[in-house]
């Protein structure tokens, strides 16, 4: 009996071969250069894989995830990815997609103490308190993480506004475009909640005058 991992080289070496055998030239294609148009930034979760719920390809997508798709401004890995993506790739649309029974959002409604994850999940009870009379109408428990998981999508969406990384690419090439999406475990769709462009209000306490 092989190992469980094994099984993942295994289906590597039968896709590899499968895929020259569709297309001769992908891997030549691919291998000098990407160009994708999209920067995906989604939930870790292993049931929201970016590009099969989204059918894209291999070079299509740039991918960051994390817990609950957020958005913080000192992470240092996500704004790499951000800038390496929009300065870079300039890309030409951002989608932050979170998914509905997300547990890093359930995790943030609760009162139970997850250690270093605290520190994580505290951005996303941040959400909460400023969204709090909106969350708090729901009467369903279900319903008031359902709509935590959309109002988080939102506030990363203009988290993302908020960088220069973004603010600067606004002022030279009015794009990228951001898109707050959320998918649903229960029928693989994808539901558009916003969307940002370089003409739309921003709190001018956010704004930077000298980019
Ligand atoms: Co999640």
């Amino acid at each position: 009996m092989k190992a469980s991992y094994e099984k993942l080289l295994q289906n590597n070496k039968s896709w590899a071969a499968e895929t020259v055998k569709q297309d001769p030239d992908f891997f030549k294609r691919l291998a000098s250069v990407q160009t994708p148009d999209f920067l995906w930034i989604g939930c870790s979760d292993s049931r929201v894989p970016a590009d099969r719920v989204t059918g894209t390809q291999p070079g299509e997508i740039f991918v960051h995830r994390n817990i609950a798709n957020m958005v913080i401004h000192t992470d240092m890995n996500l704004l790499a990815v951000l800038e390496y993506a929009v300065d870079h790739l300039k890309v030409k649309h951002i989608i932050v997609c979170g998914h509905y029974g997300c547990g890093g959002v359930k995790a943030a409604m609760s009162r139970h103490n997850f250690d270093l994850i605290n520190k994580w999940i505290r951005n996303i009870k941040d959400v909460y308190r400023m969204h709090r009379d909106t969350i708090d109408h729901q009467t369903k428990a279900n319903d008031r993480l359902d709509k935590l998981i959309e109002l988080n999508v939102q506030e990363q969406v203009m988290n993302l506004a908020k960088t220069s990384i973004v603010q600067r690419a606004w002022k030279k090439r009015k794009a990228p475009e951001i898109h707050g999406w959320v998918y649903s475990l229960e029928d693989g769709l994808i539901k558009e909640l916003s969307t940002m462009t370089h003409e739309d209000y921003l709190d001018p306490l956010y704004e930077f005058d000298d980019l």
